[in-house]
């Protein structure tokens, strides 16, 4: 039973210019984030295998290999949407149904300029692949920064994210050449606050999902 599917992208491939070049949109999302589609699927088939043969040998990497295309699905189901052509970036303001998302990044991180300054490092910063995070943590209800390893590591359970900035060097290479700081201080032109506040809304309204005590 294969279950996951590739979303189609929310705009054209030249959507994002000049922030994103159409060459990197459409290897993105058609070939990188079509093969963690497929890999998510193609493992959870591995392991009915293994079930039905009660063959175990390979249950590490078949675990692995279902959190590495899984995850790697989910962020990209979700970057894809966190950005915008049209009037993206600035700041979330209750102008745009985002007062809510405002008040809780200032709640969580002190100041806007501060949470901005932390996420564009975690981003600008990860060794190797990974990603820069904003998540509702839910037993804490505040908002926290994660720097991702590949699409999985260095996640706190439970946390959902709402904002994701891809640090891999397949989102930037063809343009940006080595300068990912560059990269990353540029997404900030297309974040489409509007869609991360409707995340942080969902995200808030399952605010018991973990069931422990506070
Ligand atoms: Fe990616």
């Amino acid at each position: 039973m294969a279950i996951y599917t590739l979303p189609e992208l929310p705009y054209d491939y030249a959507a994002l210019e000049p922030v994103i070049n159409p060459q990197i949109i459409e290897l993105h999302h058609d070939k990188h984030h079509a093969a963690y589609v497929k890999g998510a699927n193609d493992t959870l088939e591995q392991l009915d295998e293994a079930r039905d043969k009660g063959a175990w040998g390979a249950i590490n990497g078949l675990h692995k290999s279902l959190a590495f295309h899984l995850s790697g699905h989910v962020l990209h189901s979700i970057y894809w949407h966190n950005m915008t052509g049209d009037n993206g970036g600035g700041e979330p303001l209750a102008a745009d149904g985002a007062g809510d998302l405002a008040d809780a990044i200032t709640e969580s991180f002190g100041s806007f300029a501060g949470f901005k300054a932390q996420l564009t490092k975690a981003a600008a910063t990860t060794q190797g692949s990974g990603w820069g995070v904003l998540a509702y943590e839910p037993l804490s209800g505040r908002l926290i920064v994660e720097q991702v390893y590949d699409h999985q590591g260095n996640v706190g359970q439970g946390s959902v994210p709402i904002l994701v900035f891809d640090a891999w060097e397949h989102a930037f290479y063809l343009q940006y050449k080595n300068q990912k700081v560059d990269f990353i201080e540029a997404m900030w032109r297309v974040v489409n606050w509007q869609d991360v506040a409707r995340r942080y809304a969902a995200a808030k309204e399952r605010d018991d999902v973990l069931l422990l005590a506070p």
